[in-house]
């Protein structure tokens, strides 16, 4: 299997038993998944998706990708939160959290409309001069504000540049089917779009065209993704434990989480595993935290972390456990030179290979985070290729789903995100939100009371 679960590291804290009792639970929240009868049932079009694509949709976007690969240097995402973090995590794993700095003859990938910084977009404004760009701009609702506001200046910048008709040719949209400002829009103007189903929420909808457009520019193999995905659907359908690891994992989070674990932090111990530590974050985090409950993702690179927060894990609050992303075939690979004299004080190492050294720094991590009192689970991953990715996001899918219902909360909404746009809105003076507008003023002015 692509991603294997490996609990040998949670015995100190998890006893079999603990298992059996937990298992109604599990069933429970599996059962209700499947038979689509738990809260937010009307998104769950991620869960069969792998074995019920459209193969002309995907047939359209690998001609797209082509299309942007022949007329463009940069290839400009415009989303935020499950309208880009997918597309960017797949990248950084599989090809490299330096893409855009590697010999190759796929276009750069830059994304925005990820924050309202003035001083992001001005930089990629002129990253983009006298280069061929197109972009891509994808919402589901078609109306976040951050998302509006860099499509409209960068479709801005590709008219003056291109003029309005030609620049039509480099705007791709991916929106709902029929509703929002931005399929208006995209139908009025006749841009190429491409639809996100009405029952996948944003942060399930990497594999649909939300991050598989950007994923087929940069070169990967979409329909390997979505092998992998399926397979994983396959084999996550039992309703039990031990043949189940999406189960156990859910099962595991939920014991640690009653034992006053109530942060997670997935770590990987190479950098292109950022983004999909990232991704993960957005996942359980929009999924998981409601109502007051739930555990707080976090994520970290190794070693590069141990040297900053590695003491708090180490020695701090007992709060943390720890699930840990292995790569077990990882290419290329360097092998340390013997030195005359042994001037670095390095011959210890010489014949070894930096993959090794990484190896034993996980061991010896892991050992020494149990013995501070922190659960690690271990997830190993096959490869870095398509088909794993594909597995890998379908298990952490599907986890979230039967963990959120072991919680008792909805996973499938995020009314939490809706409280800063409110007094963000009153606050720019948006129609509507006048009453609001005057009450938040005086509350700036009385130092937030
Ligand atoms: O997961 C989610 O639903 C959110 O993170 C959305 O993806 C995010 O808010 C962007 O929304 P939209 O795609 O409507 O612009």
């Amino acid at each position: 299997m692509p991603v294997k679960l490996e609990t040998k590291y949670l015995y100190p804290f998890i006893k079999d038993e603990e298992y059996d009792q937990i298992l109604p639970q599990v069933k429970t929240a599996h059962k209700i998944l499947h038979l689509k009868k738990g809260p937010g049932s009307d998104y769950l079009g991620w869960l069969n998706l792998p074995s019920n694509y459209d193969k002309e949709e995907i047939e359209k976007i690998n001609q797209t990708a082509q299309k942007i690969q022949d007329s463009s240097d940069i290839f400009i995402v415009i989303g935020i939160g499950g309208s880009y973090l997918g597309a960017k995590a797949a990248i950084e794993f599989l090809k490299s959290h330096n893409y855009n700095f590697l010999r190759k003859d796929t276009p750069k990938i830059f994304f925005i409309g990820n924050n309202i910084s003035a001083t992001a977009i001005s930089e990629l404004l002129e990253i983009c001069t006298e280069k061929e760009v197109a972009i891509n701009v994808i919402s589901k609702s078609g109306e976040t504000t951050e998302t509006s506001i860099a499509f409209k200046i960068f479709r801005e910048f590709l008219e003056n540049k291109y003029g309005k008709e030609k620049a039509k040719e480099r705007i791709f949209v991916t929106t709902d089917k029929e509703s929002g400002l931005l399929r208006k829009m995209s139908d009025e103007k006749g841009y190429t779009s491409f639809n996100i189903p009405r029952d996948i929420g944003g942060r399930y909808s990497v594999l649909t065209p939300v991050g598989l457009l950007p994923i087929a520019v940069s070169g990967a193999n979409i329909e390997e993704i979505l092998n992998g995905a399926l397979v994983a659907n396959e084999n996550f359908q039992k309703n039990n434990i031990e043949n189940n690891i999406c189960n156990k994992y859910a099962a595991i989070r939920n014991i640690l989480y009653r034992k006053g674990k109530q942060i997670e932090l997935l770590v990987g111990y190479e950098p292109h595993l950022y983004g999909i530590t990232e991704w993960f974050k957005q996942l359980f985090a929009e999924s998981e935290g409601k109502d007051s409950k739930g555990i707080f993702p976090a994520s970290s690179i190794f070693s590069t972390d141990l040297h900053s927060i590695g003491q708090f894990i180490q020695d701090g609050s007992k709060i943390i456990f720890e699930t840990v992303l292995q790569i077990k075939n990882n290419s290329p690979d360097i092998t340390i030179k013997q030195s005359k004299n042994d001037e670095d004080k390095l011959n210890f190492l010489a014949g070894k290979t930096v993959s090794y050294i990484n190896k034993k720094a996980f061991e010896g991590t892991v050992l020494a985070h149990t013995d501070g009192g922190v659960p690690n689970i271990i997830l190993n991953l096959e490869n870095i290729s398509e088909y794993t990715l594909g597995y890998m996001i379908y298990f952490f899918e599907k986890a979230c789903a039967v963990s959120g219902y072991m919680l008792g909360i909805n996973p499938f909404n995020q009314p939490g995100v809706e409280a800063y746009k409110k007094n963000m809105f009153a606050l720019l003076g948006k129609h509507g939100y006048e009453k609001e507008k005057e009450e938040l003023e005086k509350r700036l002015k009385n130092s937030g009371r």
